[in-house]
């Protein structure tokens, strides 16, 4: 029996689902501020067999945690000791905005998935980038050259119009690109009008060829670039997407991002409706993430990065992804429901299975 899924039943299926995880990640961070983190590292690092080359950067793991958890770079530190192999912060815009209002954020437990119409909640790229650039250096004062890798996910501010979407991923890649690991651009949530249509190639190759250049000469270095999809594009769509990462020499694509799909689920239609608009995360969106997958990795051969994500709860799922030809792969969803010890257990699982990949 284990115990975690027990406690969440106990102390938090009946909350409010942000109020869970505003009160499950402090407990987190506060396990850190208080030194028992270094601790816990020793029980949770992952094994060094497990270590990844990809993006031109050395993962601990191929195993990191997706974007949406730690919105604002609050975490870094804390959540690197619970065995992840990198932390996607973000997403962050270029202004701080509040987000969607509350309750926004719902669980479908038979489903093991959430619906989630956060809105990019956050404080805005020029804040966030100096937490990121702190613990940027206490990772690698504490882990040298082996430490976890930062990704930072960018998106559109909500109030800016779609026309100015390019200055406002300006903004954040001039502030953000200098602290990143990696870069992503998010155009795939579904809770910020507008935001998805970005993903047609037309708008697209302008927005990622102004963010490379802003990137690269913030940073004074390349900084490795990523773009985030929907699994909800069409298959020729996707298809789009991998011959313009190609021809414009991007480093990777990360697939997917949540769903507006309903579809297939087992909770009750009431309670589906009851969560209303929304991105759909979680065990559902496997399938799908696993088709989008397959498909890029047969369109852009070994070279571009693929980085998995949808619906990942297991190593034996980790794995999957790996051999489906993902070089990295994230969670979110699983995080909630199997609690803090998640990564540690999937990293245990993946030494036992596979080989890790490499830098491809
Ligand atoms: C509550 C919540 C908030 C999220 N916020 C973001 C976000 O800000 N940016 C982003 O790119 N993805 C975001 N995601 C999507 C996740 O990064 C991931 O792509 C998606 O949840 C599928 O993975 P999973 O099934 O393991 O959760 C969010 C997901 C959840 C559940």
């Amino acid at each position: 029996m284990r115990f975690y899924p027990l406690f969440f039943r106990a102390a938090f299926s009946w909350m409010d689902a942000e109020r869970a995880h505003r009160i499950g990640f402090g407990a987190i961070r506060a396990v850190h501020t208080c030194g028992l983190g270094r601790l816990l590292a020793r029980y949770t690092a992952p094994s060094p067999s497990l270590r990844t080359e990809a993006l031109g950067l050395v993962f601990p793991s191929p195993f990191g945690l997706a974007a949406g958890f730690d919105k604002e770079g609050r975490g870094i530190e804390a959540l690197a000791e619970l065995g992840f192999g990198h932390i996607e912060v973000g997403t962050i815009t270029g202004q701080a905005q509040p987000g969607n209002p509350q309750p926004r954020l719902f669980r479908l437990i038979e489903d093991r998935a959430v619906v989630n119409r956060m809105g990019f909640n956050n404080d805005g790229a020029a804040a966030v980038a100096p937490r990121i650039a702190a613990a940027r250096a206490a990772l690698e004062a504490r882990y040298g050259a082996a430490r976890p890798v930062i990704g930072v996910n960018i998106g559109k501010t909500r109030a800016v119009e779609l026309e100015d979407a390019v200055e406002d991923y300006r903004v954040s890649a001039r502030e953000l690109a200098p602290v990143a690991d990696y870069l992503v651009v998010n155009v795939s949530s579904p809770n910020t009008p507008g935001l998805r249509l970005l993903q047609s190639v037309e708008t697209l190759r302008p927005l990622l060829a102004a963010v490379r250049e802003e990137s690269e000469a913030a940073a004074g270095r390349r900084v490795p670039l990523l773009v985030k999809i929907a699994p909800d594009l069409s298959d020729a769509d996707v298809d789009d997407v991998a011959r313009l990462a190609l021809e414009m020499g991007l480093d990777g694509i990360i697939a997917t991002n949540t769903t507006i799909s309903r579809e297939g689920l087992a909770s009750p239609a009431d309670a589906v409706e009851a969560a209303g608009a929304g991105g759909l995360s979680g065990a559902p969106l496997k399938r799908r993430a696993l088709e989008v997958l397959r498909r890029l990795r047969a369109a852009v051969g070994d070279r571009l990065t693929l980085v998995a994500v949808g619906g990942v709860e297991t190593a034996e799922d980790v794995r999957e992804r790996l051999d489906a030809g993902a070089t990295l792969v994230q969670g979110y969803t699983a995080f909630l429901y199997e609690g803090p010890f998640w990564a540690a257990a999937v990293n245990r699982g993946l030494a036992h299975t596979v080989a890790p990949a490499r830098s491809r």
